[in-house]
C-alpha cells in the first residue's frame, strides 16, 4: 500500500477522504477525536503544497435524493468550524458533495489550502449497492481532483463511493492514520503477546459474536460486559429483568460459549449487575448478584464483584483489545464498570488498543489521558470487521494498484 510520502502533492488537488463522523448534540461536537487524528495527514499534505479538498460523511441521513437528506441534515457546518479552529485558518464548505459548489471550492483552494466538501452521504449513491450508481458518484468526486488519499480508517469496511469506488479511479495513497491503524490491528492479529485478552461491551452481541467466534483462535480470554452481556447471561439461565436482551441470539450465544470452552479459551462474565428501576441518569439503582437479579429491574452497570473481576483478569495481560463501553457510562451513576475497565487497562504493561468511537468517547469523557493507552482507535466497525479476519473494501481499493 502506497503512502502519502509515495505520490508529489505538490501544486495538485488532492481528494482526501477522512473520517470525520463525530458525536453531536444538536450541532455541538461532543468529541472531536477524529477530527484530531486526521490532522496529521491533512497538515502533511497541505505543507507539501497540495491542494487538499476533504471528502466525509457524518450520520446516517435518510431520504430519496440530495435535496431531501440535506434538508434532513447534519451538515458538516459544525466540522467545517472545529477544523478551521485546529488548523488555525477558515476552512471554506462547499454546500454540495460533487456539484458546482464544490467545483468551486476545489478551484478556490491555493497551493497549501484545504476545502471541505459537504456530507458524502446526502447522495444516495455514496452508500448504494449498485455498483453504476456508486460508479457515477465516483467519476464525480474524481473528476475534481488528480490525486486520491484514503484516510478514512472508521469507514474502511463500507463499500461506498468514496471509500471503494474513487480509488480506481485516481493514483492513490494512505493516509497516516490508516498506516497507523493498520499496523497495530496488524500487531494484534500476526504475533501478539501472551496472555491476549479482548474485552468486549456494547450493546448488541449479534454485531459480535462473529468477532468473538474469529477471536476463539487468537485470545486467550474474551472478558463480556455491559449491553452484550446480558444475553450471555440469558444463555447460561440467569434472570436478566428488564435488561438489554436479544432472545433470538440465545441458541447462538449458547454455541459460542460451548465452542470457546472447547477450545479452552476462557469466557470471562460479569458476576454481579447495577440493576436500575430505568433508563435514566437519577433512575434508582441497587448491586444485585446475577443470580439475584430482579425481573422489574435493568442492568444500567457492573457491579464491584465484576469489577474487581474484570480488573483481575486483565492484570497479567500483555496485549488487550478493547470495543465497547461496560455501561451507560453517559450517566455518571452508571459509569464505574467502564471506568474500572479503562482504570485496569491502563495499568497493563504491553499493547492495549482501545478500538471504537464509543469506548474512545467514553475514556475521553472519564478523563483517561490518550497517553494511558498504546493505541485509541477511530473505528469500531473497520476494527472489528478487519479482527473477524474479513476484508475491508477500502483497505482493498487502497492496496490495488493504480
Ligand atoms: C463509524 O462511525 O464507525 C464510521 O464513521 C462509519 O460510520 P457508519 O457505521 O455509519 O458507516
Amino acid at each position: 500500500m502506497r503512502d502519502i510520502a509515495d505520490l508529489d502533492v505538490g501544486g495538485q488537488a488532492v481528494l482526501l477522504r477522512a473520517d470525520l463522523n463525530v458525536p453531536l448534540d444538536g450541532t455541538t461536537i461532543t468529541d472531536d477525536g477524529r477530527i484530531r487524528a486526521s490532522l496529521p495527514t491533512i497538515t502533511a499534505l497541505a505543507s507539501r503544497g497540495a491542494r487538499v479538498l476533504i471528502c466525509a460523511h457524518l450520520g446516517r441521513p435518510k431520504g430519496d435524493d440530495f435535496a431531501a437528506r440535506a434538508a434532513g441534515g447534519p451538515s458538516l457546518r459544525p466540522v467545517a468550524s472545529r477544523l478551521s479552529e485546529l488548523l488555525g485558518h477558515e476552512v471554506p464548505l462547499a454546500s454540495d458533495v460533487a456539484g458546482p459548489s464544490a467545483a468551486e471550492v476545489a478551484s478556490g483552494l491555493r497551493d497549501g489550502g484545504v476545502g471541505l466538501l459537504e456530507n458524502v452521504r446526502f447522495e444516495p449513491a455514496e452508500t448504494s449497492k449498485d455498483d453504476t450508481q456508486r460508479a457515477g458518484l465516483a467519476r464525480r468526486l474524481a473528476s475534481l481532483a488528480t490525486l486520491y488519499v484514503g484516510d478514512g480508517f472508521g469507514a474502511l469496511h463500507r463499500k461506498h463511493a468514496s471509500v471503494y469506488d474513487v480509488p480506481g479511479l485516481l493514483p492513490h495513497a494512505a493516509g497516516h492514520l490508516v498506516q497507523a491503524e493498520i499496523a497495530v490491528l496488524r500487531r494484534l492479529t500476526q504475533h501478539p503477546e501472551r496472555p491476549y485478552v479482548v474485552v468486549l461491551g456494547g450493546a448488541k452481541p449479534s454485531d459480535k459474536l462473529a468477532v468473538i467466534s474469529h477471536l476463539l483462535d487468537k485470545a486467550d480470554r474474551i472478558i463480556i460486559g455491559g449491553g452484550m452481556s446480558y444475553t450471555f447471561l440469558a444463555a447460561q439461565g440467569y434472570e436478566v429483568g428488564r435488561s438489554l436482551l436479544e432472545a433470538d441470539q440465545i441458541a447462538t450465544v449458547k454455541g459460542v460459549l460451548e465452542d470457546a470452552a472447547a477450545r479452552g479459551v476462557e469466557i470471562v462474565l460479569p458476576a454481579d449487575l447495577v440493576g436500575a428501576t430505568g433508563f435514566a441518569a437519577d433512575a434508582e439503582h441497587e448491586v444485585y448478584a446475577v443470580t439475584e437479579f430482579p425481573a422489574d429491574r435493568e442492568s444500567l452497570d457492573m457491579g464491584p464483584r465484576t469489577r474487581e473481576l474484570f480488573a483481575s483478569k486483565l492484570s497479567d495481560a500483555r496485549t488487550v483489545f478493547w470495543n465497547g463501553p461496560v455501561g451507560v457510562f453517559e450517566f455518571p451513576a452508571f459509569a464505574e464498570g467502564t471506568r474500572a475497565v479503562a482504570e485496569a487497562i491502563s495499568q497493563v504493561r504491553g499493547l492495549t488498543v482501545v478500538g471504537g468511537g464509543d469506548s474512545a468517547a467514553a475514556v475521553r469523557q472519564l478523563n483517561f489521558p490518550d497517553t494511558a493507552f498504546g493505541h485509541i482507535s477511530t473505528g469500531g466497525g473497520a476494527s472489528l470487521e478487519y479482527l473477524e479476519g474479513k476484508t475491508l473494501p477500502g483497505l482493498a481499493a487502497l492496496e490495488g494498484n493504480r
